[in-house]
């Protein structure tokens, strides 16, 4: 059998049901490739529906205020995201739906992953997405890697599109059936023995004969600043301010908000971090100051 029938042949009985895998519209991929950035499937589900029912349409996200989107986007971190999805939307109504992948590539907030798997789910494109979980199912299988890394894409990218011309009527659910091979048995300490690909994969008789070394760390978390003294990283306290900021109706004051963020806020020496958070959130459009009281934006 060859690799891509017997994939797609194990796909069709164990593959999850996901809510946005039957559907070709591209605002619900959109809404649900946004919010599988840095978050878990298991998470998404419980915000994915909620979300298309406060927001339907193009049309109704683009009149959000950011208020509404933040608030909406509550639990699911990476705020950033709310904001940008709402931006497209505006973008979308002004200048229509991209029609292929190098269009959607030049709407802001789009990268090279997102703007191939719209092209691939939404479009069904032959094209190949490659996230971290593709990269290391599709990069053991194919390459033989045990944990492939961005410098092998282009090989991948071209050895994958080869294999999506062997299953044209169904292409756009090779990436879909290897997002759940990544959860279900190729995880960064794959089990081998039960995977349905074992007698196709390069990388199989490697990890079973023990040789493999799982690095303690496949990748490491760029840009984040930690504050001298502080436990997590800025971006946890700013969640933590928007949150606070979120469930309060009249506004808070800075000096409110410092021991709601850090049970340990010292003011003589956390006050200047609080305050640069709380401006760049500012800037960014997540809050606004109106008499020293902090909103949403
Ligand atoms: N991660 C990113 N996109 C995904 C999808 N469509 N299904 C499951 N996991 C994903």
């Amino acid at each position: 059998m060859i690799l891509t029938t017997r994939l797609l042949h194990w796909y069709d009985r164990h593959g999850r049901d996901l809510p946005w895998r039957g559907t070709r519209d591209p605002y619900r991929i959109l809404v649900s490739e946004i919010m599988l950035q840095q978050t878990q499937v298991p998470r998404v589900l419980l915000f994915y529906t909620k979300w298309l029912r406060r927001f339907p349409s193009w049309k109704i996200l683009a009149q959000a205020s950011n208020a509404d989107v933040i608030r909406a986007w509550a639990g699911l971190g990476y705020n950033r995201r709310a904001l940008m999805l709402r931006d497209i939307a505006r973008h979308v109504i002004n200048r229509g739906v991209p029609k292929n992948e190098k269009e959607w590539l030049n709407l802001k907030g789009i990268g090279p992953y997102t703007a191939t798997a719209l092209a691939a789910f939404s479009l069904h494109h032959q094209t190949f997405p490659i996230d971290t979980n593709i990269r290391r199912v599709a990069g053991r299988l194919l390459l033989g890697r045990p944990f492939p890394s961005p410098s092998d894409d282009d090989r991948l990218r071209h050895l994958a599109t080869r294999l999506l011309a062997s299953s044209p009527t169904r292409s756009f659910d090779v990436p879909q059936a290897l997002f759940d091979l990544a959860n279900a048995n190729c995880t960064k300490r794959p089990t081998c023995i039960t995977c349905p690909m074992i007698k196709h994969c390069l990388a199989a008789k490697k990890f079973l004969s023990g040789s493999v070394r799982v690095p303690k760390r496949t990748t490491i978390k760029a840009n984040e600043t930690i504050h001298p003294g502080k436990k997590y990283p800025d971006r946890i306290y700013r969640g933590r301010i928007l949150k606070r900021v979120r469930e309060t109706s009249q506004g808070i004051s800075l000096q409110a908000l410092g021991h709601l963020i850090d049970p340990t806020f010292r003011p003589s020496q956390d006050q200047t971090w609080l305050a640069a958070m709380v401006h760049r959130l500012k800037k960014e459009d997540f809050l606004a100051i109106k008499n020293k009281k902090i909103r949403l934006g």
